[in-house]
């Protein structure tokens, strides 16, 4: 029996990347290309008083600018996540003479040459009416309210009276926690590149969601789905700022239009910062309520959050904290002003990043108060069901994943005290944290091609970001089969193929390998139906279910498949070219009855060097249960970089704005500093891999894009807790705040 699935098969993809023949966006060659450079605010709010593009029109090789005075009529999408039809920000781009913060679009240039557009587009003189932007939370207090709802989801919520409960309580602890406004920084800076053939458009993308950048592509220019063709098959990481679809695509696509010409657009890496969302700051305030011995009896969760001024993204923080742990008594609220900073958007566990960091920081001090170990604590409150909903864990191996990897870490040998370990002149500090993430699932369709050349096709608009999903769809397909994986070709990212969700909320595997399983399924029928059907087959005159299809072959039932034919002979012997196999699949009943919900346990060890307050991130290890392991060398691969990212996330990671203006002081990857190389040192990582019964039928996997990153931050901070006595509630913990 093949077992592709759950060996560590090498990326489809790999040697197309390394060897410089995967085509990012920007890369593909396009005879007689245009370029333009877009013009961003330089101020935070207020109007554009004039554009004067006089001496740019006079400029060699000026092709074209477009702003709010000559853009062509565009319309607001439906903005419906589940249409699949998802803006980053609602408010056209060019929609009016308003500016809402630094780094908005005003204008772009068109030219000859990438040089002659960026000069072309220095000399477009522009005047700004403008007045005192809100930038800072404490500034904007007065715009503050409480959002109802994120993707579907209440954001307030109370079980019991924890008020009271807390009140009461015999051991509390209350705290208020803040993370930094983040922003992606994929190493691949987001592009478009738009040609016209008619009335049809074709976009060379780099997106987590092909099928929403054609639909929100399509409404905002008023023209049918049809006629916009979405192609991104390779993306170089996007932790979620590719996920909704932002100005550029259009932007692109009506320099195009104007010019008669491809026009490609690519974003700087200091646009990045404000053209592509970013994660939002919080201020959480977490009040715990226990008993002596540990159990909890009041968990409060008050979240404070930005948005923009033209649309509402709210980093729900406070969602997870509603089952995380039991409790009788649970309250979560949150509320969000309104700043003159451009729109957030999903950054790898929107929400439950950040709220973890506030909550496991917060059972860290609660443990301490108590006495009792942090592990033990999480342990006594482990929530054995979903306590918001009421529903049953289609599948829970927390406990299991705090043994792992605390075993692997050694956590049992830890002195609690802090400040007790020492190695030579560095202080040492061991802490941990719970990681979680939902196990999100959508409807995915896939399309399966077995060839005469016995070979197959497997074919999705899904999209592969870095996580593998180019190898698990060949995975699968070769398990049903027994075709090798080596002759099994992925196509994804691509919007006329079968549609396929966002690749976001980490649901890409859940949601289309059930459906690459069933295509699969289907095309070992066509092919016994085609061998049932040559009249010159031993197969001839079987019943469909006498005949079997698999390991290569189709063969009659009880025999052994080497007695059968090929899927290359039965094809041949008709000279049919291939069959296909097609399907889609969605979530049913199983999630009314069940949480579906990913777990971890994070355990970090930090050195600090007292005498600079330099942290250095010494050791993790994680242990995971994500469902099903669909390939652990990818999983792997796509654990440690979220283990990294949350320890840029904890020491590093830190946008900077000027309150007077709104400018970002650090937008560029000199000074938004992110983990390298000489940062990271040993990460151990693990997987319970037990697959989910309930999440579908043939798969069992819930997807790790995101659960990786969750927890880690509060890990090192609980380490550097233990390790110097000093509790940082604010990331990132750099060197003065250690001082
Ligand atoms: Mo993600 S932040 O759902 O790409």
């Amino acid at each position: 029996m093949s077992t592709a699935v759950g060996s560590r098969v090498s990326r489809k993809d790999g040697h197309l990347k390394v060897t410089g023949q995967a085509r990012y966006a920007a890369d593909h060659p396009m005879k007689q290309v245009a370029h333009a450079v877009a013009i961003c605010s330089t101020v935070a709010k207020g109007r554009v008083a004039s554009i004067d593009s006089a001496d740019a029109e006079k400029a060699p090789g000026f092709l074209a600018v477009l702003h709010h005075g000559n853009a062509p009529k565009m319309f607001r999408p439906v903005n419906n996540f589940m249409s699949a039809s998802k803006p980053g920000e609602i408010r056209v781009v060019f929609e009016d003479d308003k500016v809402h913060y630094a780094g908005q679009y005003i204008a772009l240039v068109v030219a000859e040459t990438l040089q002659q557009a960026q000069h072309a587009a220095n000399l477009v003189k522009i005047t700004y009416e403008t007045s005192p932007p809100l930038v800072e939370t404490e500034q904007a207090m007065g715009t503050v309210y409480d959002p109802s709802e994120f993707f579907g989801e209440k954001l307030k919520a109370q079980r019991g009276d924890p008020f009271g409960a807390f009140q009461s309580a015999a051991v509390k602890h209350e705290a208020e926690y803040f993370t930094p406004i983040e922003h992606h920084n994929p190493m691949e800076p987001s592009a478009s590149m738009a040609a016209w053939d008619g009335d049809d458009l074709t976009l060379w993308e780099t997106t987590q969601w092909v099928v929403g950048a054609r639909n929100t592509v399509a409404e905002t220019l008023g023209i049918s789905e049809e006629r916009v063709h979405i192609i991104s098959p390779f993306i170089g990481g996007g932790f979620g700022c590719k996920g909704f679809i932002w100005p550029h695509s259009v932007l692109s696509a009506i320099a195009a239009k104007k010019t008669g010409r491809t026009v490609k657009l690519n974003l700087t890496r200091k646009q990045m910062f404000s053209g592509v969302g970013h994660r939002s700051e919080t201020r959480q305030k977490v009040r715990l309520g226990a008993t002596k011995e540990g159990k909890l009896t009041a968990i409060q969760h008050d979240t404070l959050v930005q948005t923009s001024t033209v649309d509402e993204f709210v980093e729900s923080c406070g969602n997870t904290s509603r089952f995380l742990y039991s409790s009788p008594n649970m309250s979560i609220a949150h509320h969000a002003v309104r700043v003159n900073i451009a729109t957030p958007t999903p950054m790898r566990a929107p929400g439950e990043n950040p709220g973890l960091f506030a909550m496991e920081s917060a059972m860290d001090e609660l443990a301490y108060k108590l006495n009792i170990d942090p592990v033990q604590l999480r342990i006594i409150n482990h929530s054995d069901k979903n306590e918001h909903t009421g529903q049953p864990w289609s599948s829970k191996y927390l406990k299991e994943c705090y043994q792992v990897a605390g075993e692997k870490f050694g956590w049992a040998k830890r002195d609690p005290k802090p400040g007790s370990m020492h190695d030579g002149k560095f202080l040492v500090g061991w802490g941990m944290a719970t990681a979680t993430y939902p196990g999100m699932r959508s409807p995915g369709a896939a399309k399966v091609r077995i060839l005469q050349d016995g070979s197959a096709h497997v074919i999705s608009a899904t999209q592969d970001m870095g996580g593998g999903t180019y190898t698990t769809m060949t995975q699968v397909v070769s398990d049903v089969t027994g075709i090798p994986v080596e002759k099994i070709r992925p196509e994804l990212g691509d919007s006329r193929m079968p549609p396929a969700p966002v690749s976001g909320g980490s649901m890409t595997t859940a949601s289309v390998l059930p459906a690459v399983n069933r295509a699969a399924t289907e095309a070992l029928k066509k092919i016994v139906q085609t061998a049932i059907a040559d009249e010159k087959s031993a197969f001839h005159g079987k019943k469909e279910d006498e005949v079997v299809a698999g390991s290569g072959r189709v063969y009659l039932k009880g025999s052994p498949p080497e007695s059968g034919s090929t899927y290359a002979q039965v094809l041949a012997a008709k000279n049919q070219a291939a069959v296909e196999g097609e399907s889609t699949l969605q979530p049913g009943q199983e999630r009314e009855k069940y949480a579906f919900q990913s777990w971890g346990a994070q355990f970090v060890e930090v050195k600090v060097d007292p005498q600079i307050a330099k942290v250095t991130v010494s050791r993790v290890a994680s242990a995971f249960d994500i469902g099903k392991v669909i390939n652990r060398k990818t999983v792997e691969s796509q654990a440690y970089s979220g283990i990294i990212m949350g320890i840029g996330m904890a020491l590093m990671e830190h946008t900077v704005y000027d309150h007077r203006d709104g400018g970002i002081v650090n937008s560029n990857m000199a000074d938004y500093a992110v983990p390298v190389n000489a940062d990271i040192h040993s990460i151990e990582i693990d997987f319970i891999d037990k697959p989910d019964p309930y999440i579908d039928p043939y798969i069992g996997a819930r997807g790790a894009g995101e659960i990786t990153v969750t927890g880690v931050a509060a890990a090192v901070a609980n380490a550097i807790y233990h390790a110097t006595g000093k509790r940082i509630r604010e990331l990132p913990i750099t060197p003065d705040k250690l001082l």
